[in-house]
């Protein structure tokens, strides 16, 4: 599914990291409400409960890199359940890029190879949770 060199790009960036725990989220979610203050209403009060939420689901993704087939259906309900939030397809570019921006700030080193691969696996997520979310439009169910 992904190549070996963006599966080695992505494993490579996590041992760059500087913040190896939630707090990069932490950092990202300051970022997503600083560029889309409107998001801030889909989401409830803690934060810190939301950004472990979100560190475990990346660092599951980076497990998973080897074979991710198991995980589809999971990101597709996930997308279900985002519908769910109010979460609307044109709010991914917005999450993909304050992610990038705070993984960019957060690796040392990062580099347009890192920026290609961390692209490739949150569209590949983003994919999966947006059909996730019209299947469930169209079923209603
Ligand atoms: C790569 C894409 C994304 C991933 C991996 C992701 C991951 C998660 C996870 C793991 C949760 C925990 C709740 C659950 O499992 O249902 C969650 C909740 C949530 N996400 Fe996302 N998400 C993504 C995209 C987005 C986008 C684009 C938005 C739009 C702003 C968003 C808004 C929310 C909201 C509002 C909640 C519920 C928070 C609450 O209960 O207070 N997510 N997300």
């Amino acid at each position: 599914m992904f190549s070996p060199e963006m599966k080695s790009q992505i494993v490579s960036t996590v041992f760059r990291l500087r913040t190896k725990t939630s707090a990069l989220t932490v950092d990202f979610y300051n970022r997503l409400f600083r560029a889309a203050p409107d998001l801030r209403l889909l989401f409830r009060d803690d934060m810190q409960a939301q950004a472990d939420k979100l560190y475990d689901m990346i660092l599951t993704l980076v497990q998973a890199l080897d074979d991710m087939q198991p995980l589809v259906p999971e990101l597709e309900m996930l997308g279900c359940r985002h519908a769910g939030y109010g979460v609307k397809d044109e709010h991914y570019p917005i999450l993909t890029e304050q992610l990038i921006a705070t993984l960019a700030d957060n690796v040392d080193g990062w580099n347009d190879r890192d920026r290609e691969a961390w692209e490739e696996l949150i569209g590949f997520v983003a994919d999966l949770m947006i059909t996730g979310a019209r299947d469930v439009q169209a079923t209603g169910s």
